[in-house]
């Protein structure tokens, strides 16, 4: 069968891409989606059981930092168009391991940017390069004001400083060589299938297993949430309709303080656990901060809403309660992704903390 298109999307078996990688197998029969992924400790492919037997979906094991594993994955499929997810993504391990992330959220980049450029360099009419990114290059806000697209970058972390590398690179292949490309910037994704090292998915766990909740500092930092499949909708949107060579930034609408949020999931977790009211809520621990930890995240997407119709559409509470039904059925799958190597990270984050 002939694909109308091609699409590498790379980091498919992490959180954020599986649900990416599902929505276009399922809604685009003539797209062929090449899945790219090196399945590190984030990457699992039991996140696509449901569609890995669909003809027009492929898994290709490969670092994006392979330069030529990629050329010749390029070739092998004919690649239309990318859509670049891979990368390290948790702010905590590049405290821990900053040189990880230079590696794939720089390195890995750049080699990819430039296998398109040289596989597309006889005409880039019909591809695009699309870059997934996050609000955390704009760095950290007060109390008021939001990030736009025009938000001078200032990133605090090595994750964020990564990302803005990222962001810079595919911008300047975008004006130096005439690389269609495109960028997206958002906030904080919760949902189904988050690798348990991120907030809310770490405290469902700890939750049920009755284990302290760390709380960074005094749980003030705000970060606004939005559903991941929204975010799946908004890259699916912004891939078919947004403008080559713009940024669109993609939120929530949806602010919440740490311990606000915290409360709310302990709240929940009680009716749901049958447990009496309050009791999730002893197992609050306050534990020295994140290190350069930003204060608030706050995204205006108006020129999502605007130029492309979009908006959030699962509120907030509801996609919270869905999201903990779904760890609780699955926590064999919870079980299976804290593999050994997690739990050395896991003793190295929060011991003596
Ligand atoms: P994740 O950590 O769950 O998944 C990352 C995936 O990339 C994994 O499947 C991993 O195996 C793969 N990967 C890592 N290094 C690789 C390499 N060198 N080569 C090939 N594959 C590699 O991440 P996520 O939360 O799903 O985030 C996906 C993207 O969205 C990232 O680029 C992230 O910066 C961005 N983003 C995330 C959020 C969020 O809240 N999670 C918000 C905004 C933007
Ligand atoms: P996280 O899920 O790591 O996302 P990000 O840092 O990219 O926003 O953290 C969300 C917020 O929760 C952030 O302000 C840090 C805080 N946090 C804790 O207080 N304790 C924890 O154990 C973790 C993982 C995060």
């Amino acid at each position: 069968m002939g694909f109308t298109k091609r699409i590498v999307v790379t980091g498919g078996a992490g959180f954020i891409g599986s649900h990416v990688v599902r929505r276009l197998v399922n809604r685009f029969p003539d797209y062929q989606i090449i899945n790219v992924d090196a399945l590190t400790y984030a990457g699992n492919l039991e996140n696509l059981t449901d569609v890995e037997g669909k003809p027009n979906y492929r898994f290709e094991k490969l670092d994006i930092c392979d330069m030529e594993g990629l050329k010749q994955l390029f070739q092998q499929y004919e690649v239309s168009d990318v859509i670049h997810l891979a990368a390290e993504s948790h702010v905590d391990r590049s405290i821990l391991d900053p040189l990880a992330f230079i590696q794939t959220n720089v390195v890995g980049t750049a080699a990819l940017l430039n296998t398109a450029r040289e596989a597309w360099i006889d005409g880039f009419e019909g591809h695009r390069f699309y870059h997934v990114s996050t609000d955390e290059v704009y760095g950290s806000l007060g109390d008021e004001g939001f990030f736009t697209e025009e938000t001078p970058y200032d990133p605090k972390s090595p994750y964020s400083a990564s990302k803005a590398s990222s962001d810079h690179l595919v911008r300047a292949f975008g004006h130096t060589y005439g690389l269609p490309v495109v960028i997206s910037n958002c906030s904080n994704n919760y949902g189904p299938n988050q690798f348990p090292e991120k907030l809310l998915p770490l405290f469902i766990s700890n939750i049920v297993e009755r284990k302290a909740l760390p709380v960074y500092g005094k749980g003030e930092n705000v970060r606004d949430w939005l559903y991941v499949e929204d975010h799946a909708e908004a890259i699916d949107l912004i891939f078919h309709q947004g403008r080559l060579q713009e940024t669109y930034n993609i939120g929530g609408e949806n602010e919440w303080s740490n311990i606000d949020l915290i409360q709310l999931l302990c709240a929940t977790m009680d009716e749901k656990l049958e447990r009496s009211a309050g009791d999730s809520a002893q197992l609050i621990t306050y534990v020295t901060d994140r290190a350069g930890h930003d204060f608030r995240y706050a995204i205006d997407c108006s020129k999502l809403k605007d130029e492309l119709g979009w908006s959030p559409s699962r509120q907030f509470e509801q996609g919270l309660a869905e999201t903990i039904d779904w760890y609780l059925s699955n926590q064999e799958w919870v079980n299976r992704v804290r593999s050994g190597s997690y739990q050395d990270y896991y003793e190295q984050q929060y011991a003596g903390r």
